[in-house]
């Protein structure tokens, strides 16, 4: 019965996807724009998540590998949501990320590595090497903010 109710639920998923697809063709980017920044909302969420973690502020240890793996998923996408040069839009993605490939990818791997060195360090469970890599993560938001996102208006 489970498997009857699974596939059908997978079914009708299969043709929502189909018709979600038909209708957002000849969509603007503004879209892709909205699920850039959702999707760096989760990065944003998981890296403050932790961080209140880590710090104590909040009681929810148990909480910090969830976090941990839902950033480093985070930082594997998030160079998808950035290969469509998107045109207008409310977006505060600066040209540079397309016009300067090659910093902007040095940008993706610094934060690709923080995360995953600290999803490392949580998984061993070593406290010290788990601050020091979330360090690392904060610094990656700033340094690719700085040289490619517009300062708030
Ligand atoms: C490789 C570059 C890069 C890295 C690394 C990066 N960001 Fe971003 N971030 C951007 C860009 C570009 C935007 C603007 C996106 C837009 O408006 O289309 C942005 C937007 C955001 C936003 C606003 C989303 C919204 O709702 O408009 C938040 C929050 C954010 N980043 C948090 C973070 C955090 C936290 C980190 C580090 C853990 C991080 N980002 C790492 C490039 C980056």
């Amino acid at each position: 019965m489970r498997i009857f109710t699974n596939t059908a639920a997978i079914a009708v998923s299969a043709i929502a996807l189909s018709v979600g697809t038909a209708f957002t063709v000849h969509a603007d980017d503004s879209a892709a724009i909205k699920y850039r920044q959702a999707v760096m909302r989760a990065v944003g969420g998981h890296t403050g998540g932790a961080f209140a973690i880590m710090k104590g502020q909040v009681p929810y240890k148990d909480n910090l590998l969830a976090h941990a793996i839902g950033l480093d998923q985070m930082a594997r996408i998030l160079p998808s949501t950035f290969e469509q040069k998107t045109q207008g839009g409310e977006t505060r993605a600066k040209a540079e990320i397309w016009q300067d490939a090659a910093g902007f990818q040095e940008k993706i791997r610094e934060i690709q590595t923080a995360a995953a060195g600290f999803l490392a360090a949580v998984e061993s469970g070593d406290q010290a090497a788990a601050r020091e890599k979330l360090g690392s993560v904060g610094e990656s938001c700033k340094g690719c903010h700085r040289k490619f996102r517009e300062k708030k208006p």
